[in-house]
């Protein structure tokens, strides 16, 4: 119980001390961040997307890792997403020859950050209103769904 109240009172002292002297801040503006967001959106294929993914090299087709994708975006994407057409969220045929692997993946990881900061991501969020969710994958599954997408980019009569 004491031990509560004198964290109470570091707490309430960390939260005065913060407040400064009353003095306000002062906006800067970001110039640097404004000129990434032209080229990003010029080239997607250079945008990296925000997240734990900086850098994958692709190979051949891997079937086995594509299948194992097919069941995880069958399983934690079809509520939003359909590989066709248009649902909650865009269709995802050919995706992997608009954005970026890096950027696709962060896109699955890391989604609260990226329609907030990524520039492409916060051009669909504001056609599509509804956010992407985050469905927590691990790495290896964004990257067996990456791997999915790989083989969808066109389009089969089931789909
Ligand atoms: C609750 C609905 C919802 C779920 C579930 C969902 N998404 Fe999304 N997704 C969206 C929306 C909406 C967008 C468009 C961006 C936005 O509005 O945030 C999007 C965008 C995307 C994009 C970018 C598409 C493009 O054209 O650039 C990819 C890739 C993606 N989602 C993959 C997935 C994968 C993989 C899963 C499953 C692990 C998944 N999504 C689950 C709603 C969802």
């Amino acid at each position: 119980m004491k031990l509560k109240i004198i964290v109470l009172a570091i707490f309430a002292a960390l939260i005065t001390s913060c407040g400064g002297d009353g003095k306000k801040e002062e906006k800067v503006s970001a110039p640097v961040e404004e000129q990434k967001e032209t080229v990003e959106e010029t080239d997607p294929m250079k945008n990296k997307g925000i997240g734990p993914v900086t850098s994958i090299t692709l190979g051949e087709i891997d079937q086995k890792m594509a299948d194992e994708g097919k069941a995880i975006f069958n399983l934690k994407c079809t509520a939003c997403h359909k590989i066709s057409k248009r649902l909650i969220g865009p269709s995802l045929v050919g995706v992997t020859t608009r954005r970026s692997p890096e950027w696709i993946m962060n896109m699955i990881l890391n989604p609260e950050v990226m329609v907030a900061k990524d520039p492409i991501a916060k051009k669909l969020l504001a056609e599509y209103i509804a956010p992407m969710a985050n469905q927590n994958l691990t790495e290896t599954e964004a990257r067996q769904v990456l791997e999915y997408f790989r083989t969808k980019t066109s389009l089969e009569k089931d789909e």
